[in-house]
């Protein structure tokens, strides 16, 4: 999952393939790197690590040419070295590629075998050789890049530069996006809209394996079979959009803090102020007769689909399976014909809940999605589109995005709940009444955060933290160690409290830190249990709980009272002090808090 940027025009490209780079870092920081060619050569300049050191290496090296390539990496094959940074390149082309070659080793030892000499470890470098053999033979760069689009299998979404072609890219897609945004006598290749979008306001998301000849007047775009076709143009809203971080130390913290804005704002869509109920757009399905109902999304968008497995049962009383993509996708799943297919992805670009989504439809799902982003791929491929208005997310750790997404899934329930008889007016008033509250709540929780801080101060050294919660809190329990272990890397599993004596109450001494998210409500004596059985083995224990809840719970050294709120809710707003938690936590380890190692913010491949 790599971001990927292409210019052709007649005015220097370097600093505005940076620019584009900048906006691409969201999926990948472990290289960066651009090429420009067309004057005989291929020139390039690369950076192992973040976009600022290409900017150091371009400060020192400028980049002149007036067509070029960018790539922001996310590495798959090969480490994270300048040598395995994007572009690679041979004496008459460069390529930058995002999706992974499959069957690389096998061209490659191919290419070996007719002299070509390899640089790097990477699947990709095997396209740039592919192509400068094509040439070799005496192909036009058109024969030569559709005869080795025919060779790869796998994803890619490409861009590809020639030395002796000034006003031709060429890209390709097969499973990755691929946009092509329209200039003023300059044209643009990229990741998504976000990267052309403040470019060109015209842009053309490329089909599945279409190919396309881009010079500066123009494209062709070219399908599968190589024939020529048409594709939409379409007008973009992405704009180049200041994002910063205000006041705060890291993105993480704004948006943590955003929430109870971006939550109202969500509402504002799904929910109506005037008469207290949720309301959905209009379904090409009747929601009253949907037989079952599946989500499927990755990572946190994956926790807040189990936190609505528990809402939708409970209250809609229709039964619902959730699973993560990269499971779900390969596990050829029964569904009912005429069921509920949910799809929750911050970025709407996640590849194996894309996958996943295909798959549903073909079993003939009705699909929605709920998405942050809405003009992305899933979002595209969906029957009704469920944005959450929590604005861009720019720190890795997803946060509003998530909460937002419980807004939104909650909104639905509600609404589902209503067409299916399955809850009295009463009982209605009272969750829609909750849910209207949340915003204040959350600014009520956030008031906790000193406390969060010198909880984290006490948590500091920890190896393990255990996070556990029973019912909606046990997907928070999840959330959390899946916060703590992304930022600071500290170890952390969050378990059903119910479930500790099966086995993970033996990792329990006085040096590991449990978090008990223990609202009041119909579990919470049952999780108050749990909790004195890992007290009783000298467990650390810190308890997330309500006053009336603390003080039940009787003498607990560490804790923190929340707001005393309706159960439906309480997973929205329990979310917000796991965040704060890993958020100090990996501020006291000293960790890059938005761009933690390994990660990615958009996970582009399976
Ligand atoms: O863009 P998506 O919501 O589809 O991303 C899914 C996960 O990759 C994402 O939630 C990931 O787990 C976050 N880094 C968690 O904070």
């Amino acid at each position: 999952m790599c971001g990927i940027i292409g210019i052709v025009g007649d005015r220097p490209v370097s600093d505005r393939l940076v620019e584009a780079l900048r906006r691409l870092e969201y999926r990948g920081y472990d290289s960066a790197g651009i090429a420009t060619g067309g004057a005989g050569v291929i020139d390039r300049r690369r950076a192992e690590g973040k976009l600022d050191n290409l900017i150091d290496v371009l400060d020192g090296a400028p980049l002149p040419g007036t067509i070029g390539i960018g790539h922001t990496r996310w590495a798959t094959h090969g480490a994270p070295t300048k040598n395995n940074a994007h572009p690679h390149a041979t004496d008459r082309v460069a390529v930058v590629h995002n999706g992974i070659i499959e069957n690389f080793q096998v061209l490659r030892e191919e290419l070996i075998a007719k002299g070509h000499v390899f640089q790097s470890e990477t699947d990709s470098e095997v396209i740039a050789h592919l192509v400068t053999d094509g040439l070799d033979q005496g192909q036009t760069p058109q024969q030569a890049a559709a005869a080795t689009f025919a060779r790869l299998h796998g994803a890619f979404a490409l861009g590809i530069l020639f030395s002796d072609e000034d006003d031709l890219l060429i890209g390709a897609r097969r499973g990755s996006p691929l946009v092509v945004g329209y200039g003023d006598g300059e044209m643009y290749l990229g990741s998504d809209a976000m990267a052309v979008g403040p470019l060109s306001n015209r842009i053309c998301y490329l089909a599945e394996g279409d190919w396309v000849e881009l010079r500066s007047a123009g494209a062709i775009i070219h399908d599968e079979t190589d024939a020529i076709v048409e594709r939409e143009i379409r007008s973009s809203s992405v704009a180049a959009e200041a994002i910063d971080k205000g006041n705060y130390p890291h993105f993480m913290l704004k948006e943590i803090y955003e929430q109870p804005t971006v939550i109202g704002d969500t509402l504002n869509t799904y929910f109506n102020a005037l008469s207290g109920k949720a309301h959905m757009p209009p379904m090409p399905f009747d929601m009253a007769n949907v037989p079952k109902i599946t989500i499927v999304a990755c990572g946190t968008a994956a926790y807040a689909g189990s936190v609505a497995k528990y809402w939708f049962e409970q209250i809609a009383r229709v039964s619902v399976e959730t699973d993560v993509a990269s499971e779900f996708r390969y596990r050829e799943a029964a569904m009912p014909e005429g069921g509920l297919a949910i799809f929750v992805s911050q970025s709407g670009e996640t590849a194996d809940t894309l996958a996943a989504l295909r798959y549903a439809r073909s079993q003939g799902q009705h699909i929605v999605s709920i998405v942050n982003v809405p003009d992305s791929s899933i979002a595209r491929e969906s029957d009704v589109v469920l944005p959450t208005h929590a604005g861009p997310e720019i720190g890795v750790a997803s946060t509003k995005a998530f909460t937002c997404q419980l807004t939104v899934l909650a909104c639905l329930v509600l609404t589902m709940a209503r067409a299916r008889n399955a809850i009295d007016d009463a009982r209605e008033a009272i969750l829609c009444a909750a849910l209207a509250h949340v915003p204040e709540l959350a600014r009520d929780v956030l008031q906790h955060d000193d406390r969060i801080l010198s909880i984290a101060g006490d948590m500091v050294d920890a190896r393990d933290v255990l996070y556990i919660g029973r019912g909606s809190l046990f997907p928070i329990a999840m959330e959390g160690a899946l916060k703590l272990k992304e930022i600071s890397y500290i170890h952390a599993e969050g378990y059903a409290a119910g479930e500790m004596k099966h086995g993970p109450i033996a990792l329990v001494d006085d040096g590991v830190p449990i978090i008990v998210l223990a609202p009041s409500g119909p579990l919470f004596e049952k999780t108050v249990s749990n909790m004195h059985e890992v007290i009783a083995r000298q467990g650390q224990v810190f308890l997330l709980s309500d006053e009336a809840g603390l003080k039940a719970a009787g003498d607990v050294p560490h804790s923190i009272a929340l707001p005393d709120v309706d159960a439906f809710i309480a997973p929205i707003l329990y979310a917000l002090p796991v965040q704060l938690l890993a958020y100090h936590l990996a501020v006291l380890k000293g960790t890059d808090i938005d761009q933690p190692r390994n990660l990615a913010k958009s996970v582009t491949v399976e």
